[in-house]
């Protein structure tokens, strides 16, 4: 069981974001824009492609996770191996577990998880965004909504896992709910965006 967890955070942990823009000669994307390692941030060097890979590589990190596990292990290792995914995104030994907010994780995991609950949210996150075009609100909205939907299409056993993750996406973004509170939060693609 350790094992499974244990593994599925060393995947998580690998910081794509970091990784990618490294490799592009993008600078530290730590010390651009909010300084989260995630898509959005990546987003703001202007980067259209890599900010895509970002996002679908820590969303893929954790579906993988809870794929494989599901295959060699069934339930309820698949659940281990997602939070073991987010963790290790959230904490990544590499970089002193000083890492990402966890929302492509999030919902990678949720995904591969349960996919009409995944759908649903990532359904959530687009409608937000494109009502608001801000990526942290509709990461919050998002992420209070994927237990709720574990729920109704059909996987309640996952609830507390949703649960669990929620409230760590947005312990993680309580520097952008303060900017979200002060009206100062970027909009989706600005290059601004303060350090946390
Ligand atoms: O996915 C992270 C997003 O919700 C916020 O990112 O860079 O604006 O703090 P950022």
């Amino acid at each position: 069981m350790i094992g499974v967890f244990l593994l599925a955070y060393l995947l998580g942990s690998v910081p794509f974001g970091l990784v990618i823009t490294r490799l592009l000669g993008l600078g530290d994307i730590r010390q651009i824009g909010s300084g989260n390692i995630g898509a959005t941030n990546v987003l703001r060097t202007g980067n259209k492609p890599a900010a895509l890979a970002t996002l679908l590589l820590d969303s893929g990190k954790g579906a993988i996770a809870v794929l494989i596990a599901r295959a060699l292990y069934g339930e309820p290792y698949d659940q281990l191996a997602g939070l073991g995914a987010f963790l290790g995104h959230l904490f990544p030994v590499w970089l002193g577990f000083r890492g990402g907010k966890g929302v492509a994780t999030y919902l990678g995991t949720m995904l591969a998880l349960c996919w009409p609950a995944g759908l649903a949210a990532c359904a959530t996150w687009a409608v937000m965004a494109a009502l608001f075009r801000i990526s942290s609100l509709s990461a919050l909205v998002a992420a209070a909504a994927a237990p709720v939907y574990l729920y109704l299409f059909g996987l309640p056993q996952a609830v507390w896992l949703g649960i669990v993750l929620a409230v760590l996406v947005w312990v993680r973004h309580a520097p952008n709910i303060r900017r979200l509170l002060a009206g100062t939060e970027p909009r989706i693609g600005a290059k601004s965006g303060k350090a946390d």
